[in-house]
């Protein structure tokens, strides 16, 4: 028979073709906000930041900022001529305060002139008068003084109280994490430009474009269609531009606003650290109740986030915390208390895994120190408490946990690495090694893949199919690196069978596709790839009833095919068959929807099935820490993580080596350090470390777990990746610890904090030595 020879497209769905911008990032062609072309009369903006954490403004004296060279405008409070707010779940953020400064480094006034130098100089010679008020700087101040941003929160089951009275053993104690700045490459940045009439053009460096538009209309006090908000890319995000970039992208509007020109907003390093929000820190005291064999029977924990001066993301980062405090476990009865914090310090906010890893992390250092007390391997404790298939499978907010994989995970990764014979190894070398105590630590993590607010899971695409047969895709999605854009892309060129090449992204703009939703949670995928997949099937529905008019077959017998679409053995190109639509009147450009099923949840109670379905994952970490130094290093890492079926497994493999990378710097060397007077002093890369290129682990393996696609119905079977495999460098804090337990004869716990920084390593190491001496 006459078969057509159908070959394959390139760069479809599971291809592990290369980021599209690889090149332009490599090369610099790639352009950010910064690298746009601004029309001549552009002005550059500088902000003024408060030098105190709590104070009224007394005076503001602008003469002298105005007459500086170059200067065209200035803006206070009194400036906006909208709404003064930029909140993005309470209406609690000032863009600029109106009496009094919260935090050091708040803007406080933003200067504009003809050129960034002549704006920065203007910004010095603003005089504000301050009143000193008292300020509340540690979380553990804020706790005692029950000072809060947003509502307390818990979640529960059970008598935790009883259990804990009733239980063979018992624990308690305190322990905390540090936050984390972003330390995106590119910089907070924003160009506003004023158009025709009241219109306002905004290019932000935003994972949230709709937000931003909602902000700065409120500011402007405009209807949202009189703004648009574009980005092409931007250089990293991580969380730090979700509701932050409404800030830079509010102050340039306004001045815009005010001075009928273009302004561009670029903040200096050293700003951006200061008065932009962070990762929470977290402060956490439990309650363990469990029996001889180490089964959990209550778990009584308050999570206390630190939120800064304002709400922001912190209500949700709590909730999603509360939401992983549990991680793989089952809690027969538990009791989670999370207090979202007021604290004279820059507002925190959203950073990938959002509360996420600061759950695990409690959970995580809790089962630790039980499996000491017993003295039972920690790998034994969790499995002892696993989520069962069938039973105890409950989650402490209601949801059953049908995708369970646990068991599988773990026991492929301790099998692959021979966990055994890697800790004898281990505890061989530490016998004879005096000085150089090595550690090893496992982890499993289970993380749940959808916003908590179902409102969220909803996205919409735009796909337009020209003449020639070249594709315009553009969807709700932003790209900050991690690949959304091409994966998008490989559905669309799947779903059409053509080949990558003829998909272009165009940047994703507020005019487009309205009413989207930030690019987070790690749903970008999930959710844009399913909007554009919609518009995509759209078209090629249209395309199919003219193929069959064409060759006068049934739809049926038409098929799609490596850039031919083929009725038998008779076949017209892609863009024939594009040509051939356009002369009948078709139209060739289609929206797509899509929200996510199943999910529900409610905030009164903390209840619902929030998350389509979880991700999972294990990892194995090798540290060695230097005991008279405190130096530690991550000498080897093995990673196993589930990506279902992934859409583009070299772009996942990014992901996950950046992730686990990133969440190391978070738990060890990343430290955040204010004065006594509130003043953040690490706001550069001299004083803020992250990791550098020669702190990734020297054996450094990741694997994808092999033949996994998705229970559910996502996009091809794919699943999330962008924040769950941060939290497998928990495994390097827990090897930290193991290390440390050993002067110990592994039977005591550290008392220790993260970040593991040298200072805190040798603390610990006193700590742990003196008490194995009595
Ligand atoms: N990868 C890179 N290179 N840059 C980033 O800013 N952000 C992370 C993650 N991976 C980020 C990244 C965060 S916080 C999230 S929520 C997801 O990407 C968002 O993108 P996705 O939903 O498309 O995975
Ligand atoms: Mo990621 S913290 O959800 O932007």
């Amino acid at each position: 028979m006459n078969e057509p020879i159908l070959r394959s497209i390139r760069g479809g769905a599971h291809a592990p073709v290369r980021h599209d911008s690889a090149v332009g990032h490599l090369t610099g062609r790639a352009l950010y906000i910064d690298d746009l072309p601004v029309v001549p009369g552009t002005l550059h903006a500088a902000l003024v930041l408060s030098p105190h954490p709590h104070a009224r403004i007394s005076r503001i004296d602008l003469a002298r900022a105005l007459a500086s060279p170059g200067v065209v405008a200035a803006i206070v409070a009194n400036d906006i001529p909208g709404k003064n707010d930029i909140g993005p779940i309470r209406p609690d953020e000032p863009l600029l305060p109106r009496e009094v400064v919260e935090y050091e480094g708040q803007p406080v006034v933003a200067v504009a002139a003809d050129t960034l130098d002549n704006a920065r100089e203007a910004a010095k010679l603003v005089a504000i008068d301050y009143e000193i008020l008292p300020a509340v700087l540690s979380l553990s101040e804020a706790v005692a003084r029950e000072l809060y941003v947003s509502p307390v929160q818990t979640m529960k089951r059970g008598d935790v109280d009883a259990e804990l009275a009733r239980a063979p053993h018992r624990l308690s104690g305190e322990f905390a994490c540090g936050g984390q700045d972003h330390f995106y490459l590119e910089g907070q940045v924003a160009l506003a430009v004023p158009g025709e009439g009241t219109d306002m053009a905004v290019y932000s460096s935003t994972q949230h474009p709709t937000e931003v538009q909602h902000g700065v209309a409120h500011l402007l006090g405009l209807p949202f269609n009189m703004v648009t908000v574009e980005v092409r890319r931007m250089g990293g995000g991580f969380g730090g531009k979700e509701s932050q970039a409404t800030l830079i992208a509010g102050i340039a509007a306004v001045l815009a606003r005010k001075a009928g020109r273009p302004v561009k907003l670029r903040l200096p390093r050293d700003d951006d650290m200061r008065a932009t929000g962070k990762r929470h820190p977290f402060l956490f005291r439990y309650d363990i109740g469990f029996d001889g064999d180490g089964r959990i029977l209550g778990l009584d924990l308050m999570l206390a986030a630190n939120g800064g001066n304002v709400a922001d993301h912190t209500p949700a980062v709590v909730t999603r915390a509360l939401c992983h405090a549990d991680n793989c476990y089952w809690l027969p009865s538990l009791r989670f208390t999370g207090l979202p914090c007021k604290t004279n310090t820059v507002s925190n906010t959203a950073f990938r895994g959002y509360g996420g890893p600061q759950g695990m992390f409690a959970i995580e250092t809790i089962l630790d120190i039980v499996a000491r007390h017993l003295g039972l391997p920690l790998e034994e404790l969790r499995r002892r408490n696993f989520y069962g298939i069938g039973r105890n499978d409950v989650t402490p907010y209601s949801m059953k946990v049908e995708d369970n994989i646990l068991t599988h995970v773990t026991d492929e990764l301790e099998q692959s690495v021979d966990l055994a014979g890697w800790r004898e190894e281990i505890s061989a070398f530490n016998r004879t090694s005096p000085v150089i105590k090595k550690g090893l630590a496992t982890l499993p993590i289970k993380f749940g893949i959808s916003f908590n607010r179902p409102a969220l899971n909803q996205a919409g695409a735009l796909v337009s199919v020209y003449t020639d047969g070249s594709v315009t895709l553009n969807h709700g999605g932003t790209e900050m690196g991690q690949g959304l854009f091409i994966k998008v892309a490989q559905v669309v060129a799947e779903a059409f069978q053509v080949d990558l090449e003829n998909i272009r992204v165009s940047a994703t703009t507020t005019g487009k596709v309205p009413n989207t939703s930030p690019t987070a949670a790690s749903c970008g995928s999930d959710l844009n790839g399913m909007a554009a997949l919609n518009a995509a099937q759209e078209i090629k529905g249209r395309m199919t009833d003219i193929a069959a008019k064409h060759f006068d077959v049934p739809p049926n017998d038409i098929l799609f095919a490596a850039n031919r679409i083929y009725a038998g053995n008779r076949s017209v190109s892609f863009s024939e068959l594009a040509l051939l639509c356009w002369d009948q009147r078709v139209s060739l450009s289609a929206t797509g929807y899509y929200r996510t099923p199943k999910i529900n949840w409610d905030p009164k109670t903390n209840t619902g099935r929030p998350f389509y379905y979880f991700v999972y994952g294990a990892a194995a970490s090798e540290v060695a820490i230097d005991t008279l130094t405190g130096e530690m290093r991550v000498l080897r890492a093995e990673l196993l993580q589930d990506c279902g079926k992934s859409l583009n497994p070299a772009l996942d493999l990014g992901q996950i080596e950046g992730a686990f990378v990133q969440g190391m710097g978070w738990l060890t060397t990343e430290e955040l350090w204010w004065d006594e007077s509130g003043r953040l002093k690490t706001h550069g890369p001299s004083t803020y470390k992250i990791p550098g290129s020669r702190d990734v682990p020297p054996r450094f393996n990741v694997r994808l777990l092999s033949d996994a696609p998705n229970k559910e119905a996502t996009v091809f079977r794919s699943k999330a990746v962008g924040e769950p495999p941060l939290m497998l460098a928990i495994s390097v804090w827990l090897a930290v610890r193991d290390a440390i337990a050993s002067l110990a004869d592994y039977k005591l716990s550290p008392v220790l904090d993260a970040p593991t920084t040298p200072e805190r390593i040798l603390s610990a190491i006193d700590d742990i030595l003196s008490r194995a001496a009595h």
